[in-house]
């Protein structure tokens, strides 16, 4: 764990909100003391800012634990929620969604713009026979057609599953094929760095070798790139949606109907397939955008910089923000096209008022220098939020100081893909901000820090974040492994969640998020699996095996480093190439180019316990170039100091 401990004990700085900064807030003031007086109850009044086609009378139905019913005999229709009504409340005119492409071309797309889209959409999805509980798998790009054909989908009660434009083509079919996906819907091309990546053709690899159950592949042109389509399976996007009508209808379903599956990195090789619901989810993620960020719908302007591919995009990308009818800017491309000003030409062009992103991309631009952001007009900013990895108590100070001009709060979000919504942020009118700490638990969460046996830790200490009480927006299971979602999240300590991260409580109770404490990885915000790296190693024909570590790195939290045993039948074949190289670009194919590991070593033996476990806890002292700690578990110490021996030798 990262040695956040002086911080627990020490005086820190605070950033008290300013009196004006409290005066404008629209976050009621005694939002604490009324989720604190009655936890239930406030979360039904949440819920109640929705429309529900049928009010719900029961609030949490607890009995089928660790899988909640929230609002359960409640109905609405999330799209409705998200654009009909703010059409239907005289809004149609406010602007949902500036987009802006990476090569610079635009859309403004307003609320009634994007009603007529998902109505449209939803049509053509039901003349392609998708209906309500089947899974549509969504790879595309940040274009507007993703958010469309994601809130057609929730319109029609059609489950969605977006896949990361970044992922490989086995990473696509095991999506679609855990899922039995019926529906893919993908792009002529993605553009990233003004060069197309072909994603459509990734789909062609990934539905060759399988995933029988896809019977269209619909196909949205953006980058003018040629691509073939399959007769009777492939269809142009805007041909069907030419033909179908305007009107439709949104039906309402049940609050617990499924809403989307997002898999995410657990700690086995197999990733989760996490599955939201409407209601509960829809509520959460509303309500938390709302306090979270201090949002003011008519006036701000909101700019979330995460993929859509990830659960940020899901929740303060797609559902929260269009929920509370905020207008929102939506990037298509890299922040250094064409050069590293675009995020702040950006913030200036639209006068972004409210910013969240990663501290990696902070920490960025800290490296490239403040001479960047300088040259921007940044003053429309009024809050800053940081999400995905802890910051560091200095990226939040420059972050605050050179983004936000000295003058905007840095909201610190702590939430998983598993809690669908914020779980530990200040609210930025009611709390004096620490720098590095997200706090406190939003109002109506209650959380925990214990030591390994459960027991609640002390101010000043270091434990396991656990969850105590049941939230609104919490994953109900892993899609098609019930028992899965038991074992990971509900078994360690029984009863409650244990989120697999680590955090300290200060001398004041608040807390301090210190990272993952499992296998799970932390690069650049993206949740990485040791074992599914390793794993992908060991496919490759040199390798005999294989152990994978996070090593730290200045600007990404983690990086991926790779310990390697290369199979002695293979030498000679390896001796020929540049294997590290090899091995690299390998695990790029297979997962992904953000899984690529930064360094791979080649060794001749790893570190093992006398019963045969991987010590990475010592490798991973090795790739921090930090002394190792204790290896008297070791069946052999030599083992290390060859390793380190050969790792400074460059070999
Ligand atoms: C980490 C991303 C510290 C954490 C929303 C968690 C954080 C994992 C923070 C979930 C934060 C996320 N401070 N760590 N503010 N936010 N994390 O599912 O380790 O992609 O378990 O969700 O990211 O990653 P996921």
């Amino acid at each position: 764990m990262p040695d956040k401990i002086d911080h627990l004990l020490e005086d820190v700085e605070t950033f008290p909100p300013s009196a004006e900064f409290v005066a404008a807030s629209p976050v009621p003031a005694d939002l604490y003391e009324r989720a604190e007086a009655d936890r239930l109850g406030f979360w039904a009044d949440q819920a109640r800012e929705l429309h529900w086609h049928t009010p719900f009378t029961e609030t949490l139905d607890w009995s089928g634990a660790p899988i909640a019913r929230w609002f359960g005999d409640g109905e609405l229709n999330v799209a409705y929620n998200c654009v009909d009504r703010h059409v239907a409340a005289g809004n149609g005119d406010r602007i949902a969604i500036h987009w802006e492409g990476e090569p610079g071309d635009t859309r403004t797309i307003t609320y009634a713009d994007l009603l007529g889209e998902v109505k449209r959409a939803a049509n053509m999805l039901e003349s392609l026979g998708v209906t309500a509980g089947d899974v549509v798998a969504i790879y595309l790009p940040m274009i507007p057609e993703t958010v469309i054909a994601m809130l057609a989908c929730a319109r029609i009660g059609a489950v969605h599953s977006v896949i990361f434009g970044g992922f490989s083509a086995d990473s696509i079919r095991q999506r679609v094929e855990d899922a039995s996906a019926k529906l893919v819907i993908t792009s002529d091309g993605s553009i990233r760095k003004g060069k197309v990546l072909a994603l459509k053709n990734t789909v062609d690899e990934a539905l060759s070798k399988g995933a029988a159950s896809v019977k269209h592949v619909l196909v949205v042109k953006r980058a003018d790139n040629e691509v073939a389509l399959q007769k009777g399976r492939d269809l142009w996007w805007h041909d069907e949606i030419a033909q179908v009508s305007d009107e439709h209808v949104a039906k309402p379903f049940p609050s617990e109907h499924p809403l989307f599956i997002l898999y995410t990195s657990g700690t086995t090789g197999k990733p989760k397939g996490l599955l939201h619901t409407s209601g509960g989810y829809l509520t959460q993620t509303a309500y938390t955008h709302r306090v979270a960020f201090d949002l003011r719908p008519e006036e701000d302007v909101f700019w979330c910089s995460a993929d859509v591919g990830w659960v940020t995009g899901h929740s303060y990308l797609v559902y929260g923000p269009l929920a509370n009818g905020a207008t929102q800017v939506m990037y298509e491309g890299t922040p250094d096209t064409p050069d590293l000003g675009r995020w702040f030409k950006i913030i200036q062009d639209y006068k972004v008022t409210i910013f969240y992103t990663a501290p990696t991309a902070i920490r960025s631009y800290m490296k490239a220098g403040r001479q960047i952001p300088a040259k921007y007009d940044l003053s429309s900013l009024r809050v800053l939020g940081s999400v995905g990895e802890p910051i560091n108590p200095e990226a939040w100070l420059w972050y605050r100081e050179v983004i936000g001009g000295g003058r905007t709060p840095i909201v610190d979000t702590w939430w998983q893909t598993e809690t669908g919504a914020h779980m530990i942020a200040p609210i930025p009118s009611q709390v004096a901000l620490k720098p590095g700490a997200a706090q406190r638990p939003i109002p109506g969460i209650v959380v925990e820090v214990v030591d390994d046996d459960g027991n609640r830790v002390d101010p000043g200490q270091m434990g396991l974040l656990t969850i105590c009480e049941p939230w609104p927006s919490m994953a109900r299971g892993i899609y098609g492994d019930p028992e899965r979602f038991a074992d990971t999240y509900w078994s360690r300590f029984p009863g409650v969640y244990f989120a697999g991260d680590g955090a300290g409580v200060d001398r004041d109770g608040e807390l301090w998020l210190l990272g993952r404490v499992d296998d799970v990885m932390n690069v650049s915000g993206h949740r990485l699996s040791t074992t599914e790296i390793e794993s992908s190693l060991v496919d490759h024909e040199f390798v005999a095996e294989a152990a994978v570590v996070g090593a730290k790195d200045e600007t990404t939290g983690q990086a991926v480093v790779a310990f390697v045993v290369l199979k002695r039948s293979k030498s000679e074949e390896a001796a020929a190439v540049d294997t590290p190289q090899v091995l690299r670009r390998h695990v790029a194919d297979d997962i992904g180019a953000f899984a690529r590991p930064r360094e791979v070593y080649l060794v001749d033996e790893l570190p093992k316990t006398r019963s045969g476990k991987i010590m990475r806890r010592l490798l991973r002292d090795a790739a921090d170039g930090k002394q190792i700690g204790d290896t008297a578990t070791l069946t052999d110490a030599s083992v290390m100091a060859t390793i380190q021996a050969g790792m400074t030798s460059g070999a």
